[in-house]
């Protein structure tokens, strides 16, 4: 019997997928297909897939012309594959041409004819054109729309908030707010804390897609209202603290959950910038966030995340120069069986670590850990400490963009941070606002 492999993403199947499968099956008698798991897509740096991968491999069986289906999850299985299966032909698309000669000291390796005028990427930029319009300071913005730019399917349509001076992007044009609502189908928005509620509300009463960064609102119930909102007008809301989608931090809840480390017992992240605080007083003209402003919602994400909203106690004491403007914040909470820590500041520096404490051993974040490509599970034993490392590239933007896209394509949010997580944010920046059994030093 003659065995043939072929590897693909196969997302969004098409034409020229069913017609390389049909070739390569009638190079032998059992032709085995290896779809991309999601990770080693992103992995090597093809983030935007639509589909998730059971849904690509559900779309290979469909056709009928696979013996039988395997998952490709790292560099160098393919060797691996031919030799464990007995393989006689690798068989792949001529896009590829060369680039596999070496399996050929394994077994056949044949580049068949690719099909022309079809690809996924096609299909999902047709699909998926997304006219996005940025709101913020030119500062903070800059980044997100480098990011945007890359991602096939998304158009920036224009910024509002920025000032126009600045050089970074100086190539977009900037809009009043409501005419950027209006040219757009979507919005990412990173402005002042204060002034998000009403952009997101109005937005979502248009009809926009909303990404936005935390805290969306400042108080619980006007998160739940932005909720409402979005329902009752088929639109995405999704929160835009990028940590949320990097696969790093991801897969570190995940194990979290799942109780690599145990019972967890205790939370502490720290978020520290320097930058921008040369001039205090000055800062509202300057456009400063505040330590709470631009990092709270970041250090609270995680805690809530795995300890949950359901705490019985907390305590926040803050230095500040005014009611808006805290230079460092310390929070504390809590629970029943745990307790958890957040430290935030501006014109302060420490270490930005994050420490997840268990029964069996603890989870270690090196700074930035809100940049979360590498973390380690450490036991007593230091010999069986795990290291985990995906790639985060550039900030972390794409992540959640592609995310968004995909959100919006399927048509359902599809919630990375939990809307718990959301309102118990905006209930802590009120409370914190109107210092509501606030200490301050
Ligand atoms: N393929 C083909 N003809 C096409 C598109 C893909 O023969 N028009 C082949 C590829 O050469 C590969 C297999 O189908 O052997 C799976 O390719 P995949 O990368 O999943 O499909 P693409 O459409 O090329 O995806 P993308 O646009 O995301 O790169």
């Amino acid at each position: 019997m003659k065995k043939v492999i072929t590897y693909g993403t196969f997302d969004m199947l098409h034409q020229g997928h069913l017609n390389i499968l049909k070739r390569a099956k009638e190079l032998g008698d059992y032709l085995i297909v290896g779809v991309t798991s999601d990770d080693f897509d992103s992995r090597r740096g093809k983030i935007n897939v639509q589909q998730s991968m059971m849904e690509r491999v559900e779309g290979v069986k469909e056709t009928g012309l696979a013996d039988q289906i395997i998952i490709e999850e790292y560099e160098g299985q393919k060797i691996d594959d031919i030799n464990r299966f007995g393989i006689d032909i690798f068989a792949i698309g001529s896009d590829w041409q060369g680039k596999f000669d070496y399996l050929s000291e394994f077994c056949q390796v044949i580049y068949l004819e690719r099909t022309k005028g079809i690809s996924s990427t096609k299909i999902r930029t047709k699909n998926n054109h997304l006219r996005l319009g940025l709101v913020g300071n030119a500062g903070r913005i800059w980044k997100v729309s480098n990011e945007a730019l890359v991602i096939n399917g998304i158009d920036i349509v224009g910024t509002s908030g920025n000032d126009g001076c600045d050089k970074r992007v100086s190539n977009l044009e900037n809009f009043s707010f409501k005419d950027l609502i209006d040219k757009s189908d979507a919005i990412f928005i990173e402005s002042n804390v204060r002034d998000r509620f009403e952009q997101v509300k109005y937005s979502l009463e248009h009809g926009k897609h909303v990404l936005c960064d935390l805290p969306m609102a400042i108080g619980k119930r006007k998160q739940q209202y932005l909720f409402e909102i979005a329902k009752k007008n088929g639109c995405v809301l999704m929160s835009g603290i990028k940590t949320a989608y990097s696969t790093a931090y991801y897969r570190l809840l995940l194990m979290v959950k799942s109780g690599e480390i145990g019972d967890v017992l205790s939370v502490e992240t720290t978020c520290t910038s320097l930058s921008e605080v040369s001039k205090i007083s000055s800062y509202s003209e300057n456009n400063i966030w505040s330590a709470m402003d631009a990092w709270g919602a970041t250090a609270l994400m995680p805690i809530f995340q795995i300890l949950g909203t359901d705490y019985i106690d907390r305590t926040i004491v803050t230095k500040s120069i005014d009611k808006y403007f805290d230079l460092f914040t310390k929070m504390d909470f809590i629970y029943e069986n745990a307790v958890a820590t957040a430290k935030v500041g501006k014109g302060i520096k420490s270490e930005g670590e994050m420490i997840i404490s268990g029964t069996k051993g603890y989870v270690y974040v090196p700074a930035p850990w809100w940049k979360t490509e590498y973390f380690e599970i450490r036991y007593e034993d230091l010999n069986k400490k795990k290291r985990f490392f995906y790639e985060l590239e550039g900030e972390g933007f794409k992540y959640e963009l592609v995310n968004f896209l995909r959100a919006i394509n399927h048509g359902r949010t599809i919630n990375y941070t939990g809307d718990n997580v959301l309102k118990e944010v905006s209930r802590i920046y009120e409370e914190f606002y109107n210092r509501k059994d606030v200490n301050l030093i």
